[in-house]
């Protein structure tokens, strides 16, 4: 999966549910890439948000791709229900699969993107046997189920160590696969987690969480410009 660097994801999980349709547009002006969808259940994690009918009603507003991270278990019957209600890219939690290469083929084959999300403890090892059913993978660099949680530092290396490991196989196979990282990225600390390696980054509350839309636009640019300016140097 190859796109123009950096992508910018903000999460939804921030926004002001009242007013959602409106939240996404403005984001999307303010120059978002992607739309960071956080599916929730409860089960799987300890919240409780959005599903398919809601993703379909944010897809009437927007054209950017809906990113759509479930954090549910079971995985594979919400699949055709997000296919349907026109999610771009799903990624799902290595743990809450009893049969990954089953769940990649089946995101893959209602034609989306598929990845593979990553817990703080969670084995890159995972990685091994699937990879060339992967478009993306999605690192947490917090425990998921909650926005608004500080960057967990041992992600750094965790980000470096996969970039290394899609490196070589994108020689091997000239396929490019995508880390995305979701979790605490601000301003503050984007350059760094560029510079280890990832090229998509979610952020809620260091958008969602300004006091006002206009500054939107603001904050997505300053973050453009530090991952773009840490490749650069
Ligand atoms: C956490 C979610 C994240 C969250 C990120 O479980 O997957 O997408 O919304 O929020 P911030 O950027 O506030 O950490
Ligand atoms: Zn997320």
């Amino acid at each position: 999966m190859t796109e123009a660097f950096p992508i910018i994801a903000p999460s939804i999980l921030s926004a002001n549910f009242a007013y959602l349709g409106r939240e996404v547009e403005d984001v999307v002006r303010g120059g978002a890439d992607w739309i960071h969808f956080d599916v929730m259940d409860n089960h799987y994690v300890p919240n409780l948000t959005v599903g398919p009918l809601v993703c379909e009603a944010l897809r009437a507003v927007t054209k950017a791709p809906i990113d759509v991270h479930l954090m549910v278990e079971p995985v594979d019957s919400l699949v055709p229900m997000f296919a349907k209600a026109g999610a771009d890219i799903i990624t799902f939690h290595c743990e809450a699969s009893r049969h990954i290469d089953r769940t990649l083929s089946l995101i893959r084959d209602l034609g989306m993107k598929a990845g593979l999300v990553f817990n703080p403890a969670t084995p890159l090892e995972y990685l091994d046997y699937v990879l060339d059913k992967i478009d993306l993978i999605l690192l947490m660099s917090v425990n998921p189920g909650f926005g608004g949680q500080s960057f967990i530092a041992s992600t750094f290396d965790k980000i470096a160590r996969a970039r290394a490991k899609l490196d070589d196989y994108e020689k091997q196979t000239g396929r490019h696969v995508l880390i995305e990282v979701d979790g605490g990225i601000k301003p503050a600390n984007i350059a760094d987690v560029s510079r280890a390696g990832a090229e998509a980054f979610v952020a809620g509350s260091a958008i969602f969480g300004k006091k006002d839309a206009a500054l939107y636009a603001e904050v997505i640019s300053d973050m453009k410009n530090k991952a773009l300016a840490s490749r650069q140097a």
